[in-house]
């Protein structure tokens, strides 16, 4: 914490911006709120935002952009080729990691398209900590598998360990042992680890897992898209990175992967997606993909006035004053509700503060997606939007069984520079008063189960009428209030 406060009982994290530009939020009232999220099939991606009043559905593409990306976006070169803007992307990115070899694709799932296409082949099998919807989704597409091999520690939903995102490198060795170097498409590290709670790497493991990708002779993949935090927690947690400065870590980390990849949409605090190679020939393989499915070589479907905001972000990405916000936010937003008792993940992660809703309502079956419930639930308290990332967001396996979530997690993400300390004191109340209340929370149904990526535009309802016995209960508590 840069700023000590006299006062310690007063000690919070302090903003070292402020607010020149606001936008109007607005609360419904409760019953309001119950019928809202009944017609959005009980799921918060499909509630409007006129209906929200604090979104922390996700991070991405929704974090304050500072009055400098403001200012760049105004000067964006829109020729379809050879662009000025395009220049100043590659100039922010070879500051940022030193890479001088840039393909731009529209976000970051636009990456993963190509990475996959490019390189896994069928029956092959990608290697990373942990997966991403889209990653798998991506890769699964191409004939390939997905092998997780997150250190057992980033399962435990609470923990004093720093870095829970780090690989079993034990594993690592065997299962490239067991299935051989040429049937692994490549090892991907995702720093931070999104659906286990914004989960760290630390250097250390990182570097661990380039050496035996390079013993072995097979690819390393970074997904920088939540980098930033996790260098936030390497100066903080990793005593070796306490005096490196952050162009240093990202420097060093660019130096050992082969290819990194990242959606701009967090790292960056704008829009699009980037990858990036030291060495040609990694952009090489993938440059053919550029033009057929994102645009041409110097925009890549991106709009240029978000390329410029992009490439200050990534300078901003270097200012720790800037990157330490959202993860000293989200452990203040962890900290209240653990005093509480509140069962979060610890320690609070990057991205978001996550509820571990399998603890929130233990009673209930992987099938009725206790997350998706307490998601349900918590809008109906509060207005507040957050996202399930349980076994809702897990795809069936191919015989229509469920492969349930080693951890049922409600997230409630923390855009970077938006929201003030208030409005998190806010949600740490109605989350402590639907923890009080949690025996009234139960299951939820399909209605419409979409085959890919369900979680996006499923449709269900609940089992029972437990929704509107808490609005009720709510009324009967917070009377007048919203
Ligand atoms: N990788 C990670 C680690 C991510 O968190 C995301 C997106 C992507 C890749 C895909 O990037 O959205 O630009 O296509 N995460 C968002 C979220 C969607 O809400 O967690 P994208």
């Amino acid at each position: 914490m840069a700023v000590k406060f006299y006062q310690e009982q007063n000690q919070v994290p302090l903003e070292m911006h402020k607010v020149r530009m606001i936008q109007k939020l607005s609360l419904l009232p409760v019953e309001e709120r119950l019928k809202k999220i009944q017609q959005a099939g009980n799921n918060t991606f499909l509630l409007q935002n006129r209906d929200i009043y604090l979104d922390m559905l996700t991070d991405s593409g929704v974090n304050a952009m500072s009055d400098l990306q403001m200012a760049a976006s105004m000067r964006a070169d829109d020729s379809y080729a050879g662009s000025e803007t395009f220049i100043r992307v590659k100039e922010a990115v070879k500051e940022v990691f030193g890479t001088e070899h840039v393909l731009p694709a529209h976000q970051g799932r636009a990456c993963e398209n190509i990475l996959a296409s490019a390189l896994v082949k069928p029956g092959q099998t990608a290697l990373m900590n942990f997966h991403f919807t889209t990653t798998k989704a991506h890769i699964t597409r191409m004939g390939g598998t997905v092998e997780e091999l997150v250190a057992e520690k980033g399962l435990k939903p609470q923990s004093n360990d720093p870095f829970k995102g780090d690989f079993d490198l034990k594993r690592l060795r065997g299962i490239i042992k067991e299935k051989g170097a040429e049937n692994i498409a490549f090892v991907r590290v995702e720093a931070g680890t999104n659906l286990i709670g914004g989960q760290p790497v630390s250097l250390e493991n990182m570097l661990a897992v380039t050496d035996i990708c390079h013993d072995n002779n097979i690819i390393s993949v970074l997904d920088a898209s939540l980098l930033q935090d996790n260098v936030y927690f390497m100066k903080t947690r990793e005593a070796r990175c306490k005096y490196m400065d952050l162009k240093t870590i990202y420097h060093l980390l660019a130096d050992h992967f082969d290819i990194i990849y990242f959606s701009a949409r967090k790292l960056g605090f704008a829009k699009g997606g980037i990858i990036t190679s030291k060495d040609e020939k990694f952009t090489k393989m993938m440059v053919e993909y550029i033009p057929l499915y994102e645009g041409f070589l110097t925009y890549g479907g991106m709009d240029v006035r978000s390329m410029e905001a992009m490439a200050q972000g990534l300078y901003e990405s270097l200012d720790m004053e800037y990157i330490s916000q959202g993860p000293e936010f989200i452990n203040y937003l962890a900290k209240e509700l653990d005093d509480y008792g509140v069962p979060v993940i610890l320690p609070a992660g990057g991205l978001g503060c996550h509820l571990n809703a399998g603890a929130f309502v233990p009673d209930m079956p992987h099938d009725q997606y206790p997350a998706a419930a307490v998601a349900a639930a918590l809008y109906i308290a509060s207005g507040i939007r957050g996202m399930e990332r349980g076994t809702l967001s897990e795809q069936r396996n191919p015989d229509g069984t469920e492969p349930y979530a080693e951890l049922e997690l409600m997230r409630l993400a923390v855009p970077r520079r938006v929201y003030t300390l208030s409005q998190l004191k806010y949600v740490a109340d109605r989350v402590k008063w639907l923890w009080d209340n949690r025996e009234l929370i139960g299951g939820l149904e399909w209605v419409e189960e979409p085959s890919v990526l369900r979680f996006f535009s499923g449709r269900l309802k609940e089992k029972g009428y437990w929704q509107e016995q808490l609005a009720e209960k709510f009324r009967k508590d917070f009377g007048e209030s919203l």
